[in-house]
């Protein structure tokens, strides 16, 4: 299998590892497809992903797309957040293998319920 330079990057040297102590938001997905689970917490300020960490536990794949969210969402507002896809995930990774193509979507799904929590937990 072939990965990107930049997906062998970011799996090498993942940005933003680790877990936000009293985050604002916490997401936990797993890949029914795999058993590869991914965590993201992230810290809002004023509207604005001001930190956001991921924990992953999968394949080169998932780990890059983890990290490369951190990077694509961090500082950006909630909304502008949201309007991040697998699809910008793989882009920016310079393309993803066919067959490793689902991995992209732990990404997403779990900053997307990130947000849902942190939405959540303002709402309370
Ligand atoms: Fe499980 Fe990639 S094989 S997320």
């Amino acid at each position: 299998m072939v990965y990107s330079d930049t997906v062998m990057d970011h799996f090498k040297n993942p940005r933003n590892v680790g877990e936000i102590k009293d985050a604002d938001g916490t997401g936990n997905v797993g890949n029914p497809m795999c058993g590869d689970m991914m965590t993201i917490t992230i810290e809002v300020k004023d509207n604005v992903i001001s930190d956001i960490k991921f924990k992953t536990f999968g394949c080169a794949a998932a780990i890059a797309t983890s990290s490369m969210i951190t990077e694509l969402v961090k500082g950006l507002t909630i909304e502008d957040a949201l309007k991040i896809t697998k699809d910008d995930i793989v882009e920016n990774l310079g393309g993803l293998p066919p067959i490793k193509l689902h991995c992209s979507n732990l990404a997403a799904d779990a900053l997307k319920k990130a947000i849902d929590d942190y939405r959540e937990k303002l709402n309370k």
